[in-house]
């Protein structure tokens, strides 16, 4: 038995608090009976009803992380800690998966879903979903930087990088990427290749995403009705 406040932010749609509210407000039903107290235990595999809508069988979930480093993007890993892991029992079993890996000594924002098909469109550069990244090099970041991602560089392994933003910001160790595609180690092997190796990488936003400054290092929450919308519409 569980809170009933805990099962219905346990399905990724609302807060904790906002699961209070619907139950506060008698919007919530376990087998056919009106909830009213946040703090009472039901049985996860009950049916929930929100305003009617039956929510066991709820199957799309999608959270944003605040990836800390230290964690691999992956669902499993046999010798490293997952991102997973930062998620509750009951959210581990739900086919959740990263929307675009970061390395593991990146940090910030992550999306997991279950939903693969979005997954899949965010993550294509045909559909032009930018992602940007605060980075800190070991170096002196310049407009000649800046003028060789926008080009589109190609690396000495032959990787052809399609034109990408490097915003320079008033420490010249630091810089804004904006990248539309997601190779292995991307930033680093653009940056290394111009003799300036990452030293510090964060996600910032992912299309119309912006990682929420609310959450620490290590912490999710679902996204919002508006953030969901956006990303559909990407
Ligand atoms: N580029 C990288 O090099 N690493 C990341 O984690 C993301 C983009």
């Amino acid at each position: 038995m569980e809170r009933l406040d805990k099962i219905l932010a346990n399905t990724g749609r609302w807060s904790r608090k906002e699961a209070r509210e619907l139950i506060r407000a008698g919007r919530v039903s376990v087998d056919g009976v009106t909830a009213r107290a946040p703090e009472d235990k039901a049985d996860p595999a009950a049916v929930f009803t929100v305003d009617g809508e039956n929510i066991s069988g709820e199957k799309q979930v999608y959270l944003m992380l605040h990836k800390p480093a230290g964690l691999v993007s992956a669902t499993e890993d046999p010798r490293q800690p997952t991102v997973l892991e930062l998620l509750p029992e009951h959210l581990r079993r739900v086919g959740l998966f990263p929307a675009g890996r970061l390395d593991k000594d990146t940090e910030g924002l992550l999306l997991l879903t279950n939903d693969g098909p979005l997954a899949h469109r965010l993550l294509s550069p045909r559909h032009h979903v930018d992602k940007t990244y605060f980075v800190r090099v070991d170096g002196a970041l310049d407009r000649e930087d800046a003028e060789a991602f926008a080009a589109g560089m190609t690396l000495a392994d032959g990787l052809a990088c399609l034109p990408a933003g490097l915003e320079l910001l008033d420490t010249p160790d630091t810089a804004i990427v904006t990248l539309r595609e997601g190779k292995y180690h991307q930033i680093k092997r653009m940056l290394a290749a111009r003799g300036k190796p990452v030293v510090y990488l964060k996600r910032l936003t992912m299309g119309p995403l912006s990682l929420d400054p609310a959450l620490e290092k290590g912490e999710w929450r679902p996204l919002t009705a508006e953030e969901l919308a956006a990303i559909r519409s990407v």
